[in-house]
């Protein structure tokens, strides 16, 4: 146990403190509507026109359930997704193209009351766990600032650590507090759907929801494009040159077209320009690319094969790499995943992707378990520290997903104590052996794979934002062992 107390958790974050990160491209509002009980959904399925005026027709909601549309438009084609997701009990991200709502749907969402509002995507919520971990410095450059956008991000280590590129009146580039770098940005708001595991009956049927998830319905605001614009871009081998890794994530909001005639091959090739910027005067710089729920398989297919030759380190959930499998014609075994979530499963998916392209490390987080896949060191003392080094990464990402799945949010290291006081879910043991048994057969005999059984809490607070909390955790405290010694 490589963690017994709090004090043991704040020697580790002291590890991370001289390291800088920069975050592309994900900031935007969460708006959170928590259904959590049969009542609150029931409410959102009334027929009695109580939200918005709208009258939901469930027999439409029945047939969509069948035809499973991946673009929303209408209320009763969400309510179907929406219900469909609470049967999986998986994370599912829909985008709302706002341009082709129906009248109705946009009415019945206008007229919706959501709990709380927080910061959200990938960038934002890593930039504010990674502030108050206390980093140098974390560069968190999204394409849309707002005014209300960047008084989300919290400076809350002790010193403030968030920057914003700014480009000045003399041509030159600064990093500026991102509290005080605001542009006149439209504010890019998503509807995030909490629920909790209860039961409920629809259509006869009675459904046990399985676990506590989330639906997100993300806005696609036609103004926002995955991009840098050139007067930053230029300066990314010296931004580059001053940090130790990046996390980079937020390309499931690439369209296929846009108006102006751009197309998202376009979009691709910038965004594989500005990795390999950011690493030309820093040859050890470390890229993690953190996957999303990406509905669209060409889409999906896209970011693997433009972005994954040119990272280091792939962080993805069970689903998600079930979805590459697919995409890269591993229909099988992607099916077996998604139905069965064996870890054996898992792991063959991973040591697919990762030999495809040359990748240093896959990281898997799943609801019982966070796994680190990657190559041995020949010399077999410095593998085992090496091993060691992982499973305390995994291990402080875990307390890291337990205690915000707890509290909702981090808000300081001693929240870390919450997390730290989570047991191990009850499949741990089993976990790590057989883990430990494809460790040791002739297929692996060149890999490490190694997992931390997760800390489950029984009724989180919330869920959003547990996979980059802990994609970040575990990342970072990777990036500082490479950093502050030299075994790995
Ligand atoms: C995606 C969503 C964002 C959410 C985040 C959580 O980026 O678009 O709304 O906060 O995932 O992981």
């Amino acid at each position: 146990m490589p963690f017994k107390n709090l004090n043991d958790v704040k020697e580790h974050c002291e590890n991370l403190e001289n390291i800088a990160i920069f975050l592309g491209y994900n900031a935007n509002v969460d708006a959170l509507k928590y259904i959590s009980s049969k009542n609150d959904l029931y409410e959102l399925l009334d027929e009695k026109n109580n939200i918005g005026d709208v009258k939901i027709d469930i027999d439409k909601v029945i047939e969509n359930m069948a035809s499973y549309p991946r673009e929303i438009k209408t209320p009763e084609e969400f309510l179907a997704r929406l219900i469909l997701a609470m049967k999986s009990g998986k994370p599912v991200e829909i985008p709302l193209i706002s341009a082709n709502l129906s009248p109705n749907f946009k009415k019945w969402l206008e007229d919706l009351k959501f709990n709380e509002k927080r910061i959200g995507g990938q960038v934002g919520i890593i930039a504010n766990l990674l502030s108050l971990l206390n980093l140098e410095k974390i560069i968190a450059y999204t394409p849309l600032l707002s005014k209300k956008q960047s008084e989300m991000f919290e400076n809350k280590g002790n010193h403030a650590n968030i920057f914003y590129p700014v480009l000045k009146k003399d041509g030159k580039v600064s990093l500026t507090n991102i509290n005080n770098a605001y542009k006149d940005d439209e504010t890019k708001i998503n509807r995030i759907f909490e629920y909790k595991e209860f039961d409920f009956e629809f259509n006869n049927e009675k459904i046990d929801i399985p676990r506590a998830n989330r639906l997100i319905l993300a806005s696609r605001p036609e103004n926002l494009r995955i991009d840098i614009s050139e007067d930053i871009k230029k300066e990314l081998p010296e931004m580059g040159k001053d940090i130790d890794c990046a996390i980079v994530s937020g390309y499931q909001s690439i369209k296929e077209k846009y108006s102006d005639g751009k197309t998202d091959e376009y979009y691709f090739k910038r965004a594989v320009e500005d990795i390999k910027l950011l690493k030309s005067k820093n040859l050890d710089l470390k890229v993690h690319l953190e996957f999303a729920s990406v509905q669209n398989p060409l889409l999906r297919k896209k970011i693997v094969e433009y972005l994954y030759p040119v990272v280091d380190c792939a962080g993805l959930d069970e689903t998600e790499i079930a979805n590459i499998l697919n995409s890269l014609g591993y229909s099988e075994l992607s099916e077996k995943i998604l139905k069965d979530s064996r870890i054996e499963d898992v792991i063959e998916a991973s040591k697919i992707v990762l030999e495809k392209y040359d990748l240093e490390m896959i990281q898997i987080h799943t609801i019982f378990y966070i796994m680190f896949i990657c190559k041995k060191i020949e010399d077999k003392a410095k593998n085992d520290i090496k091993i060691a080094q992982l499973k305390k990464s995994l291990e402080f990402a875990t307390i890291l997903a337990s205690s915000k799945a707890k509290n909702g949010l981090i808000t300081s290291i001693e929240d870390l104590k919450m997390g730290l006081d989570t047991p191990y879910n009850q499949y741990g043991d089993l976990l790590i052996d057989l883990v430990s048994n494809i460790s040791n057969s002739s297929e692996f005999t060149e890999y490490n794979i190694v997992l931390v059984p997760s800390r489950i809490v029984k009724n989180p607070k919330s869920t959003v934002g547990l996979g980059d909390t802990i994609s970040s955790g575990a990342f970072v405290s990777y990036v500082a062992d490479l950093k502050n010694n030299n075994v790995l």
